[in-house]
């Protein structure tokens, strides 16, 4: 699929004033400073569409991106950002529970991970969350630019064992790098696949 055109529509605190729309969308989210928003850029080859920073906490809304005028991207904020002050992460967390559990035309969420790491808890458990209450995801490993490609490897095998142990199947999942553009084929395909069951050009 090829992305032709990509505009920025919205940016909303709160769910209910979201795009009053049933066109399908494809929201991201993992902590902060993972990569949301880079890849969201990377997948629309629009380098300043969404808004990027090297310091963590820079997504705080609900922004959506409208896609070819058929779907939308939605770049979400992070969640697990130590600095900010308790009041503002119950307010985050509120944004991100609830767009993720009452926004029924997002049919896709792509939680990313950065793949440098160990398996984090924070990671597993938002994974739990979005089990315990169907949402449908896919995993996104970030940053793959990062380290050799060995190391990089063993960390997403590691990520994916621990995934094992609760997970009777592994999540589809995804490796990319939004700084040398790998995966966003890949990713596209996959977000078109699910568009064709769903959009009819009647
Ligand atoms: P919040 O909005 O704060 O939750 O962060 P985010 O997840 O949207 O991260 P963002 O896209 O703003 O990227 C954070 C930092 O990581 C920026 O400095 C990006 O340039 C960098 N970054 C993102 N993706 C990649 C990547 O694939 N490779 C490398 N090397 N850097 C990346
Ligand atoms: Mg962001």
């Amino acid at each position: 699929m090829e992305i032709k055109k990509a505009i920025f529509i919205s940016s909303n605190i709160d769910v209910d004033k979201c795009p009053q729309t049933d066109k399908p969308e494809y929201a991201f989210i993992g902590r902060s400073n993972v990569g949301k928003s880079s890849l969201i850029n990377m997948l629309t080859g629009q380098k300043k569409l969404a808004l990027t920073s090297s310091s963590p906490g820079k997504t705080t809304l609900i922004n959506h991106f409208l896609v070819n005028d058929k779907w939308y991207l939605v770049d979400l904020p992070g969640y697990g950002y130590a600095s900010r002050d308790k009041t503002q992460k119950g307010k985050i967390q509120k944004i991100i529970n609830d767009y993720i559990l009452k926004r029924e035309q997002m049919l896709n969420l792509f939680l990313l991970i950065d793949s440098r790491l160990e398996p984090q808890p924070i990671d597993i458990k938002f994974m739990e969350f979005l089990g315990e209450n169907e949402v449908p995801f896919a995993i996104v490993f970030t940053k793959a630019d990062k380290l050799g490609s060995e190391k990089t490897k063993n960390n997403i095998k590691s990520y994916l064992d621990t995934i094992k142990e609760q997970w009777e199947e592994i999540p589809q999942y995804f490796i990319t790098s939004s700084e040398k553009k790998i995966g966003k084929e890949e990713i596209l395909k996959y977000i078109s696949s699910i568009n064709n069951k769903v959009i009819t050009n009647k």
